[in-house]
């Protein structure tokens, strides 16, 4: 019996690591997934211990990979895609990790990115970025100059940086592979996107030693080759690209012009500019969207910090709703004119505003205010953030009029119907919601040959539904109006 072709994809993110078996239609064939402990040490402060996100890796790939076997299907290889930004440093001798991995929504570094507020152009038209805690460079900075004896053994060597990508291949190929891609290092800061190479100037201003950064492939590449004795054999790794770029990727948006918004932990919204790095004037960050035999396409982005994680505050934090998905009816009990604005600034507020020290404010409660108010207010800042991001990319010149939604939040239709009533485009939910996960399959299977090219890839695509505008223009207006008074005055209370 000739076995069916599968990639394996592990998906790394803020709050769970998942391992997905796909077959090359997009077909899941086994799924694993591990929720891991999230750490805050201190105010502002998110940690995760590596070790954990490790041993949920190598337990959820072992799961499918098992299944996979059982169902008869040949897992060819390995993708893998990550929450970005998130840094981690260990030690090249025994692979162990120095300090918690510093997680991409810690602000323990804000300080120090304001200190050095007037090189923010130079950083800008390197790396495409803005100097913000957000990203990686001042997260190495801070562990390399407070754990003990870690600056001096980094200058011997020693030590390595990475991002999860970079720290999971180390481990999987058993030390052997010290690499990233390009979409994981346009996140630090450190990366000339248009030189495509670690920029010497970026590295002197975070003081961060060459010597611990990984060698930077493209997306589609050769990472490296499993350690046997880990899944009883050795699968290459052919594919990686952080979270949000594989989800463009995932969702096929490989024309210039297509935009794709992700609602995981937070919500990140990228365009894709083909091969030109746009600059944007309001605040949007220009990534690199993915590197393919020789091409560089480059993404503008909007990032949102948090997104679901503002339900989950909601459920874990203060306990109004047991479950997430009580928010969708609750949020469908309220009228438009509920008077109750969340303005979720729980790690500081991100595009277009890049505001760290900002802090969720809740506007507009009086007596009858219920559990059903707080979960619409809070799926109703998601809309109003992502209409936000719109009218940044238009005002940077390109307007859409539709929108790729994905991740866990959009399985809301009461969410993706407010979205499209807010931003007056289509809305565009795919039936495969594993975007960011298939994304990162399909580059590994590019790379493997199971796939001929991106019209290949872009042919397996099928949509599941699609959200047209259907609201009161002046209900519209005095809801935008209300959410940017909100905004003007939490920005103001963190001044
Ligand atoms: O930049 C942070 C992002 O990669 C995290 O993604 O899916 O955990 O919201 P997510």
């Amino acid at each position: 019996m000739s076995k069916t072709s599968g990639i394996l994809s592990i998906d790394q993110g803020t709050t769970s690591t998942r391992a997905i078996v796909f077959a090359l239609d997009g077909t899941k064939i086994a799924v694993a997934q591990k929720e891991f402990t999230q750490f805050y040490p201190n105010n502002g402060w998110v940690e995760h211990d590596p070790e954990e996100i490790w041993k949920t890796t190598v337990e959820t790939c072992k799961s499918v990979l098992h299944e996979a076997q059982q169902k008869g299907v040949n897992v060819a290889g390995i993708g893998i895609t990550n929450q970005r930004e998130t840094t981690v440093i260990w030690n090249r001798d025994t692979g162990k990790p120095i300090y918690n991995a510093i997680v991409w929504q810690d602000g323990r570094t804000s300080a120090f990115c304001n200190s050095i507020k007037k090189h923010e152009d130079n950083v800008s038209s390197k790396t495409g970025l803005l100097l913000d805690p957000y990203f990686s460079a001042s997260k190495i900075k801070w562990l390399l100059d407070e754990i003990e004896g870690a600056r001096q053994l980094a200058n011997a060597g020693k030590l390595a940086f990475g991002t999860i990508d970079s720290f999971l291949i180390w481990r999987l190929t058993g030390g052997v592979n010290h690499v990233t891609d390009t979409t994981n290092a346009s996140r630090t800061n450190l990366f000339n996107i248009h030189r495509l190479c670690w920029d010497d100037d970026l590295l002197s201003l975070f003081d961060v030693p060459a010597s611990v950064l990984p060698k930077v492939l493209e997306s589609s590449d050769d990472f490296g080759h499993t350690e046997a004795s880990l899944f009883g054999r050795s699968l290459p790794i052919t594919g990686v690209a952080g979270d949000q770029q594989a989800a463009l990727f995932g969702q096929c948006c490989f024309a210039q012009g297509d935009v794709k918004s992700t609602y995981g932990t937070g919500c990140f919204a990228l365009l894709n500019t083909g091969n030109q790095a746009l600059k944007s004037k309001h605040k949007l960050l220009t990534t690199i969207g993915y590197s393919l035999n020789g091409k560089t396409t480059y993404a503008l982005e909007g990032s949102i910090f948090t997104a679901g994680a503002n339900i989950q505050w909601l459920r874990d934090g203060i306990g109004v709703i047991n479950d997430a998905k009580e928010s969708q009816a609750l949020a469908e009990s309220l009228n438009y004119d509920h008077g109750v604005f969340l303005v979720p600034g729980f790690a500081g507020l991100g595009a277009p505003h890049w505001d760290p020290d900002a802090r969720a404010s809740l506007y507009g409660m009086t007596r009858d205010t219920s559990q059903a108010h707080f979960a619409r207010a809070a799926l109703e800042a998601v809309c109003f953030q992502t209409y936000d991001l719109q009218q940044a990319m238009e005002s940077d010149g390109i307007a859409s009029s539709k929108v790729l939604v994905d991740g866990g939040m959009v399985a809301n239709d009461w969410l993706c119907q407010f979205l499209s009533d807010i931003l007056q485009v289509e809305i565009e939910r795919p039936q495969n919601m594993e975007t960011t996960a298939i994304g990162a399959a399909y580059l590994a299977g590019l790379k493997l040959g199971l796939y001929k090219d991106l019209t290949d890839i872009a042919s397996q695509k099928k949509i599941e539904k699609r959200f047209t505008p259907n609201i009161d223009e002046s209900v519209r207006q005095k809801l935008l109006g209300q959410w940017h008074k909100a905004v003007e005055c939490t920005l103001a209370f963190s001044r």
